[in-house]
This record gives structure tokens, C-alpha cells and sequence, in this order.
């Protein structure tokens, strides 16, 4: 591909070589395939030759060896992240659009983000920062990190310049970095709220994106206790999708329900510099709370990077 970027699906050009392209079966089975002369994709019915796409309008129906039609788009970015391979666990996109929301990520800011895993949350922080924007993406394992980069580059056609893969553990390698926004998709995001604090000027944001109510709970008190955070909020993403079929409309039988919290914090002065006054909470978890340390083989949450199985998302 060009160094411009991935051609814009519906954009009035005929499939390249060189392209990404998504096929879809009669069943709506997806299959990302890049377009390249002489090549063929092979099914269970039947094999397509590459060329037969090549140089057509993008909505083409061809069909296979054993007579099965499919149907070439170009991929959006769901596509993509559904179907790309995985080092790690991805934000789906429901969740996806709800960090970009509730973080406030706009055109011009830049993100830190931990861990990269396997760069689907990368690639819609990279989309909603814009040209003019920056995303810094910090990953301590480097085959994780050998994943997200071969992600990335793959739907973008290019490493984008508005893009900086750091291998390295967040809580220790930030440095001076600073920010506008810090997003985390790690397994102990409360090891990462000081160095946050640190990156964020008052009135920057902070998101956790994680799968567990333990999780959660100690993020939560790890901000209130660091002093340096306030209006902490936690929401969750349901998104139900409906069969729409003549008159039997009704909500589809399947859905993914439960992926992760979102979890964000506007960075503040601490009471002291002029911030506001710490809340009044009815419960502390406090001292009181024991928490297991991962460390020593009691993390809240299973091992990171494990996938559970595909097109299942996860976080943390
Ligand atoms: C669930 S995955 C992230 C998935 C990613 N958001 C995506 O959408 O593809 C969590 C990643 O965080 C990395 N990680 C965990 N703790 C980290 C830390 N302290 N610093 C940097 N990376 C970390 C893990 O190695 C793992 O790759």
C-alpha cells in the first residue's frame, strides 16, 4: 500500500493490489484476504482468484470454484480488529467508542496508552487524535508489542507518524512524557495512577478499562487515595444487537454482554495546591481490603494475553 493510508471503503476506486479486503460468505462469514496478482483465497467451497478482483468496484460478488458467491468490501475497522490476529485480548468496538467518548480523545490531543497488546484500541485512538494528534503506546511484552505494530501497519498500510510504540513497562518508563489523556488496558491499572498523575496536567483524563469488579474497586481507591483525581465515574457498555427480517424483528438471540468497566478520572491539584476537597464517600475499602498481589500469584484477573477464544473481547 501507499504511503497515503488504506484506501476509504466506499470511496469510488476499484480494488488494488495490494489492498485489504474483506470477503463475505452467504452466511455473513468474514475473511480479510490481501488483494495480490496471481493470488487465490481459498474456502471450503471453492477457491476465488485474486485477479478476479482486482481492478473491480468495490460491492463485487464473485464466485468461487464450486459456485458460492462472495462478496468483496473493503474492511472497516471493526472488520478488521474482529478478524485480525491476536497477541493479546482486544477492546471490542462497542468499547471502543465509548473510551473515545468518555475520555473526551478529539482531533489535536495526545494519548498515552498502556498496554498496546494487540493494537485495536491503538487503531481508533490513532483515528480519533487525527494527523494533528499523537498517541503513545507503551507495551512491556515484546512480542505483544510485535503483534500491535504488525497490526497497525497492516490496516494503515504504513507505521503512522502520530504514532510511538514504546516497549516498556508504563509505570516505570514514562518519564517526562506528558499528555492530555492517559488510557489504560492493563491488568493492575492502580500501578499506573501516580506516573498518570504525573503525565496529566489538572483538568487531563485519565480512563481504566477493566473486565473485573475487583478491578475496578481498587483502581477507584488507588485515585482517591493518590489525592491527585476527582469526579470518578464507572459505566459499563451494552450494546444488543436485533434481527431485522421481515416481520420477525426481535432482539438477536446471542450478544456479547459483558466486556469491561470504564472507569475515568479528570486529573486535579492536589486540596492543598487549590484542587477541590476530597469526596465524602459512605464506604472506604480502606485498609480494610487485603488486596491479592499479583506478584505473588494472586492477581484478580487471569493472566494477561491469554485469548479466550476469537471474536470474544476482553480487557485488563
Ligand atoms: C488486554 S491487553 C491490551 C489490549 C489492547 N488494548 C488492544 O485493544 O489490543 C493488555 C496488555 O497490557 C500489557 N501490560 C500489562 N501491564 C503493563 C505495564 N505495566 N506496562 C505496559 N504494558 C503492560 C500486557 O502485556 C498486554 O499486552
Amino acid at each position: 500500500m501507499s504511503t497515503t493510508g488504506p484506501v476509504l471503503p466506499g470511496t469510488d476506486a476499484p480494488l488494488a493490489a495490494g489492498e485489504l479486503i474483506v470477503l463475505l460468505d452467504r452466511r455473513r462469514r468474514r475473511y480479510l484476504v490481501t488483494l495480490e496478482p496471481g493470488g487465490e483465497w481459498h474456502s471450503h467451497a471453492g477457491v476465488v482468484s485474486h485477479d478476479a478482483l482486482i481492478g473491480a468496484t468495490e460491492g463485487t460478488v464473485v464466485r468461487t470454484t464450486r459456485n458460492m458467491e462472495v462478496l468483496a468490501l473493503r474492511p472497516t475497522r471493526e472488520d478488521f480488529v474482529l478478524k485480525m490476529k491476536r497477541g493479546a485480548q482486544v477492546v471490542y468496538p462497542k468499547d471502543q467508542a465509548m473510551i473515545v467518548a468518555a475520555a473526551d480523545i478529539r482531533p489535536g490531543a495526545t494519548v498515552i496508552e498502556a498496554g498496546a497488546g494487540s493494537g485495536a484500541l491503538t487503531l481508533a485512538l490513532l483515528a480519533a487524535v487525527g494527523p494533528t494528534g499523537r498517541v503513545v503506546s507503551f507495551e512491556r511484552r515484546e512480542d505483544h508489542a510485535v503483534v500491535a505494530e504488525r497490526n497497525v501497519t497492516r490496516f494503515l498500510g504504513e507505521h503512522p507518524p502520530t504514532w510511538e510504540l514504546v516497549i516498556g513497562d508504563v509505570t516505570t518508563a514514562l518519564g517526562e512524557r506528558t499528555a492530555h489523556r492517559v488510557v489504560l488496558d492493563l491488568l493492575e491499572p492502580w500501578t499506573a495512577v501516580a506516573p498518570s498523575a504525573s503525565a496529566l496536567s489538572p483538568g487531563g483524563i485519565v480512563l481504566a478499562y477493566t473486565p473485573t469488579v475487583p478491578q475496578v474497586m481498587r483502581f477507584d481507591q488507588a485515585l482517591w487515595h493518590d489525592g491527585r483525581f476527582t469526579d470518578v465515574r464507572t459505566s459499563e457498555t451494552l450494546v444488543r444487537p436485533w434481527d431485522v427480517d421481515g416481520l420477525a424483528v426481535r432482539p438477536a438471540h446471542r450478544m456479547v454482554a459483558h466486556t469491561a468497566f470504564l472507569t475515568t478520572a479528570r486529573r486535579v491539584p492536589r486540596r492543598e495546591e487549590g484542587g477541590p476537597p476530597p469526596p465524602r464517600r459512605k464506604l472506604d475499602t480502606g485498609p480494610g481490603i487485603v488486596w491479592a498481589d499479583a506478584a505473588a500469584g494472586g492477581a484478580v484477573t487471569g493472566e494477561e494475553g491469554e485469548p479466550i477464544a476469537p471474536d470474544e473481547p476482553s480487557g485488563g
